[in-house]
């Protein structure tokens, strides 16, 4: 496989980074997770978008231009001659001699991968979550610091669960380890509106289902009829168990399979 490092072709086996790169020494970078659909890169605008605004916010600045970006992801795909890919692009601030302040020559590497999405059993069937106390910093942004995320991810998989819910210090709900969650009650779409990322599919089915973004507490979860999470890998994916307990009946429910057909 060929990745696209700082501009250049190389083979993921010889791509090397700096050992004083600040992504490999303190997380200090920020990345996009994009797909193709059908050979197409897809939401690939809305992708940008998020990379310059989490570059602004951290004080970094995107080295290439978007037209340029997608002229490198295209030739990636060809060269690997990958048709349905997963693509991340990692920023790093780059290096300095070991402190804080600011660095030099960022890292801009286009990693792309043959897409591996989760079975279709587990679209028909819905997956369980679990529910992990812990906060990401700056979640309005992909950071590239993500050891809040892998412990609640393999606490997850410890559980044999598939997702954890990640839960704040006041109780509430906020996302997925690596998606974002909606709830249904009543018959209306509710997802968490503080501390999240705004997940670019997260943002396509608020539009759809007209969902309203509230406070969704741990304490309530019992009490909601449908439950699914969203990644610009998984689309909508059905949860049926929280915690060990059944969502709802215990099947995916009527109104997310409206959503997922929709998507
Ligand atoms: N993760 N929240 C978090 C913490 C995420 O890491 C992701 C995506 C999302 C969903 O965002 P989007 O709909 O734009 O994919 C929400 C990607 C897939 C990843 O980590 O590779």
């Amino acid at each position: 496989m060929y990745v696209n490092l700082n501009g250049k072709l190389v083979e993921e086996k010889r791509a090397a980074i700096p050992i004083t790169d600040h992504g490999f020494l303190y997380g200090d970078a920020i990345y996009e997770t994009m797909r193709t659909v059908e050979g197409k890169l897809w939401m690939f605008d809305e992708h940008i978008k998020r990379l310059k605004a989490s570059a602004k916010i951290v004080g970094m600045k995107v080295p290439y231009s978007k037209k340029e970006i997608r002229e490198m992801i295209e030739q990636l795909l060809v060269k690997n001659k990958l048709k349905e890919a997963r693509v991340r692009i990692t920023l790093s601030r780059g290096s300095n001699k070991l402190d804080f302040g600011p660095a030099k020559n960022p890292t801009f590497l286009i990693q792309p991968a043959k897409i591996k999405l989760p079975p279709k059993e587990l679209y028909e069937n819905g997956i369980s979550v679990i529910t992990y106390e812990i906060e990401r910093a700056i979640p309005q942004i992909k950071s590239a610091s993500m050891l809040p995320t892998i412990m609640a991810y393999q606490h997850a998989l410890k559980k044999k669960a598939h997702e954890a819910l990640l839960v704040d210090h006041r109780g509430r709900v906020t996302e997925g380890s690596m998606s974002n969650v909606f709830f249904v009650r009543k018959g209306k779409v509710i997802t968490p509106k503080k501390n999240i990322l705004e997940g670019t599919v997260r943002n396509l089915v608020i539009k759809m289902a007209k969902a309203k973004q509230t406070t969704i507490k741990k304490r309530d979860l019992q009490k909601l009829d449908e439950c699914f999470i969203t990644s610009t890998i998984k689309g909508i994916l059905p949860v049926t168990k929280i915690n060990g307990k059944n969502v709802g009946n215990g099947e995916v429910g009527p109104i997310t399979k409206i959503l997922m057909k929709k998507l």
